[in-house]
């Protein structure tokens, strides 16, 4: 039973500033939205007549989209900013451009930004509801959610399992929110990278570092792998990618060593035959596009508890 029974606050900004029972919330919640999602029509009114909008100032296949649907699903509206056909374009400011947006009468807006601190810098600017699908380095906590969410659909819990998150953790959100909501949960955390990606006292969120994945793999429950951002990269951190990928990547070999019950995932977008072979992402052990599917129910979950809807017990 969950302590809290709705997200009493505006504004969904980092797994940084949820607490447990606010996660466990949000988790039961998207389990309920699945069955919903999966029905025949799925399609329910609870917010009806809200506006939302999308202003994503970098790319975006998943989280976008899987926004998009968990509003309809809602029957929420939901208009998309172009950034690149958008007054953006011609130096309008974030605070500007959310107030205008806000003036048309809309209830959330979910910003994506290449700088850290944007989302809530909009928060508080505006009195509609903001979520961040992801800032800078610093986090992508629906993604954060539908990780753990996939976890605990595999094994029932995360406390206590081990978990490796593998790859660019100085360039990676994702691992960022992750690292927040597993702790907060009780999981074994350990990051996995060569030394150039792992930021300097990461160990304070409660991790442990470790260079050597073939050391790390065979007692691993679960297996987050991050892509590589070179777009954030202003230097190359390692030198060729074929190294990369013989240290640092999945191929069949080195699942050899990991237990016969590891569940290897994927935030997206894959770099084939960088962080994974082809062999890997579409093979038994990988949860990759069920993980995608449960971002639409977490974020349909979330768009609920944030305008409006009461959990039902
Ligand atoms: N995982 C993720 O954020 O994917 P997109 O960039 O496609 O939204």
């Amino acid at each position: 039973m969950n302590k809290v029974k709705s997200l009493n606050r505006k504004d969904l900004l980092g797994l940084k500033d949820l607490s447990v029972d606010e996660i466990k919330l949000i988790l039961k919640t998207a389990h309920s939205m699945k069955e919903v999602i999966a029905r025949p029509i799925p399609k329910v009114p609870t917010l009806l007549g809200k506006h939302i909008v999308t202003l994503f100032y970098e790319p975006s296949t998943r989280t976008r989209t899987s926004f998009n649907t968990a509003a309809k699903v809602l029957s929420a509206n939901v208009t998309n900013v172009a950034i690149a056909s958008s007054s953006v374009v011609k130096g309008e400011n974030l605070i500007d451009t959310v107030k205008n947006l806000e003036v048309m009468g809309l209830d959330c807006i979910i910003i994506r930004h290449s700088m850290g601190g944007a989302p809530h810098l909009a928060a508080k600017n505006c009195n509609a509801a903001v979520i961040n699908a992801g800032d800078g380095f610093n986090e992508h906590p629906t993604q954060g959610l539908l990780d753990i969410f996939t976890m605990v659909e595999k094994k029932k819990t995360v406390k206590d399992k081990k978990v490796l998150i593998v790859g660019d953790i100085s360039h990676s959100r994702v691992a960022r929110s992750n690292i927040w909501g597993l702790k907060k949960l009780g999981a074994e955390v350990v990051v996995v990278g060569p030394p150039t990606m792992i930021p300097a006292e990461i160990e304070k969120m409660g991790v442990r570092v470790s260079f050597n994945l073939d050391q790390e793999i065979k007692d691993a429950d679960f297996i987050n792998m991050l892509r590589i951002q070179r777009e954030r990269q202003e230097q190359c951190l390692f030198p060729s990618v074929e190294e990369y990928s013989q240290l640092y990547g999945l191929n069949a070999e080195r699942m050899k060593q990991a237990k016969k019950d590891v569940i290897v995932m994927h935030p997206g977008p894959i770099n084939r035959g960088v962080e994974m072979t082809s062999e890997v992402a579409d093979g038994p052990y990988n949860v990759i596009l069920e993980q995608v599917t449960n971002g639409v129910a977490v974020r349909t979950a979330l768009l609920f508890l944030l305008l409006g809807g009461k959990n039902s017990d």
